[in-house]
């Protein structure tokens, strides 16, 4: 990251098991940027896992929770975020992440999805447990977000049989030609 003037952030959307933390990670190292997670700031922020979150306070509490770490990643520059599946069907959220960053949006058919999350992937997952039908949940939810998504996102990426190493890469190049969205230094040194 640049000292001097550091680039827009990179934010990272999509449905769960998208991809989002696993590619944020690695686009974060590539461009020698920090990584953040909001849901690991809500988890730390409040002592509590998700599921816990959920569990006590509700998905209400836990969305005031996500909006708190989504102002707070939206004060930063230079950042590559992930914000949970939901975070940007809440407008306020869109307008924070907008003013400092360029969304992403990240895609995969349910099946795909479906594959990724089970087992461990929809245990830390309160939206997806005890649900007989992981697929068709994740399309019912996919189809109640396209609109949120699609205005949300500057570009999407088919993430769909590919590595995580591939798509930063197709995130990077398309990063290139966004003004501002890069620093000179990670424009030089990529
Ligand atoms: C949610 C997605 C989760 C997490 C919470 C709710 C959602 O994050 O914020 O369980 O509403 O789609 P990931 O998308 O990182 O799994």
């Amino acid at each position: 990251m640049s000292l001097i003037t550091p680039g827009r952030n990179i934010v990272l959307i999509g449905l769960m098991g998208s991809g989002k933390s696993t590619v944020g990670r690695v686009l974060a190292e590539r461009l020698g940027r920090p990584f953040m997670d909001t849901d690991e700031i809500v988890q730390r922020e409040t002592g509590r896992t998700i599921t816990e979150l959920f569990a006590s306070v509700g998905e209400r509490d836990f969305r005031e929770h996500e909006a708190a770490a989504v102002r707070w990643v939206s004060a930063l520059r230079g950042q590559v975020i992930a914000v949970g599946g939901g975070a940007v069907l809440d407008p306020r959220n869109v307008t924070q992440l907008r003013a400092t960053g360029d969304m992403v949006l990240l895609t995969a058919p349910p099946d795909v999805l479906r594959v990724r999350l089970e087992g461990a992937g929809v245990a830390s997952r309160p939206l997806l447990e005890g649900e007989p039908d992981l697929a068709a949940r994740l399309a019912a939810l996919g189809e109640e977000r396209a609109d949120a998504y699609k205005a949300a996102a500057a570009t999407s990426v088919d993430t769909t049989g590919r590595g995580p190493e591939d798509v930063a890469e197709e995130i990077l190049v398309w990063a290139r030609s966004r003004p501002g969205l890069l620093s000179r230094e990670e424009l030089e040194s990529i």
